[in-house]
């Protein structure tokens, strides 16, 4: 299962590269807000950056909500570095938007997936990911997991290539479920990833090793 950071704070990105299990990284508006950065520029450039500490796929996500808009934006995102991809919310106009973006090889992941019809869609116009959003789902009292187990289904019944990028993830448990479901990708805050290390047997039975250490 690849490991995807769900951030733009370049510290944190670092992090988990640093750490060796990085397997790419998300961002969405709210995610870029959160960082200060403004104007097409900057942004451009803050991708640019990111692209620069991971070696694998970093999503940057379209503003516009309309066809032409989509695509035009889809392509100067793009161009920014081969490990763009083009993040596209799941609307009429997006479903189309992916469906050409990915005819001109531009990869994209099809965001705001909250239901198996939708993953399907998605699949159909060529997504390279699909994003069900878990902990939303989780939020308002539904079983975010039942969405990833019936979009695996889904795939599996067809052989549908789309990777299910497991979002929206809260826990380290969010993290463990989704590897047991089959989900091929999860982006997370580097706290659940990290927090996956911790077991109070481990520091303790450290602890004594390090104890008897002194006696060797
Ligand atoms: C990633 O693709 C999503 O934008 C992100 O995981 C959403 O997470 P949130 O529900 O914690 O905002």
């Amino acid at each position: 299962m690849k490991f995807f950071i769900d951030t733009a704070d370049l510290d944190q990105i670092k992090k988990a590269q640093d750490l060796g299990v990085l397997d790419g990284v998300t961002t969405n508006p709210s995610i870029m807000a959160k960082v200060g950065i403004t104007g097409k520029d900057k942004i451009h450039a803050h991708y640019k950056a990111i692209c620069d500490i991971v070696d694998g796929d970093v999503s940057a996500e379209v503003l516009s909500i309309d066809y032409d808009g989509i695509i035009k934006e889809g392509e100067e995102l793009a161009k920014i570095d081969n490990q763009i991809t083009v993040k596209v919310p799941m609307i009429y106009d997006g479903v189309k938007a992916i469906k050409y973006l990915s005819s001109k090889g531009i990869k994209t992941n099809c965001t705001l997936v909250f239901s198996p019809g939708q993953a399907l869609l998605a699949a159909k116009a060529g997504a390279k990911y699909v994003s069900p959003f878990l902990g939303r789902l989780d939020d308002i009292s539904t079983e975010g997991l039942n969405l990833i187990e019936d979009i695996r289904t889904i795939y599996d019944n067809y052989g549908y290539t789309t990777e299910i990028l497991a979002a929206s993830i809260r826990s380290p448990m969010h993290i463990i479920n989704c590897a047991k479901i089959g989900a091929d990708v999860i982006t997370s805050p580097l706290a659940s990833i990290i927090n996956l290390l911790k077991h109070p047997l481990t520091d303790s039975g450290l602890a004594q090793f390090i104890e008897d250490a002194k006696k060797l």
